[in-house]
């Protein structure tokens, strides 16, 4: 048995989160006809979602990364910050903000104000999770992967305490189920 078979639990395998990512490309896709897309990859979770998802859109597309973190407790403030920036002008361009899981919205939120002040010509949300159960505020998605119930989940970027980013699938850490 692997090392990751043998403490966490397979949730969503590997099958099934490449059919949602082929999806959501194909629905990219179809939408931007026409128009080059900005994907901004939120770091570190989404970065293997969004790699995936890049070879599954066909257009021409730029990618950009940002990191973000929330503080202590942000749970109820939403406090955000970013660790790291773009390093190109957003003005103008067509984003993507590509993010692995939407949970209570605080993150996403405060992502698309900051991103709305620097006057892109438009801008979209792409997750791969969303957890609706313990969303407290609205918050826009324009493509989404998999609903999943209140689940704390890692693999496939998503880590708990920096471990099990590398995981190929999504699962739940054995004993927290
Ligand atoms: P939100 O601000 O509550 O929507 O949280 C979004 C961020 O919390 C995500 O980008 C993840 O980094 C983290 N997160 C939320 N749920 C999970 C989970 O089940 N596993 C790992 N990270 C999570
Ligand atoms: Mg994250």
């Amino acid at each position: 048995m692997s090392y990751a078979q043998s403490e966490v639990d397979v949730f969503i395998d590997v099958p099934k989160l490449n059919e949602a990512v082929a999806r959501l490309g194909a629905q990219i896709t179809r939408d931007y006809q026409g128009k080059e897309i900005t994907v901004i990859a939120i770091m570190k979770g989404a970065l293997p979602f969004a790699m995936d998802l890049l070879r599954n859109i066909n257009g021409p597309v730029s990618l950009e990364v940002l990191g973000c973190s929330s503080y202590q407790g942000t749970e109820t403030t939403g406090e955000v910050r970013i660790t790291y920036d773009v390093t190109k002008p957003l003005a103008g361009r067509h984003l993507l903000v590509v993010e692995d899981i939407i949970d209570t919205g605080l993150t996403m939120k405060f992502l698309l104000e900051n991103l709305q002040a620097r006057h892109p010509a438009s801008i979209k949300v792409c997750t791969l999770l969303e957890k609706p159960s313990r969303a407290k505020t609205k918050v826009q998605i324009d493509y989404k992967g998999l609903v999943i119930e209140d689940k704390f989940v890692v693999g496939y970027g998503l880590d708990f305490d920096e471990k099990y980013r590398n995981l190929p699938y999504i699962g739940v850490i054995k004993g927290t189920d």
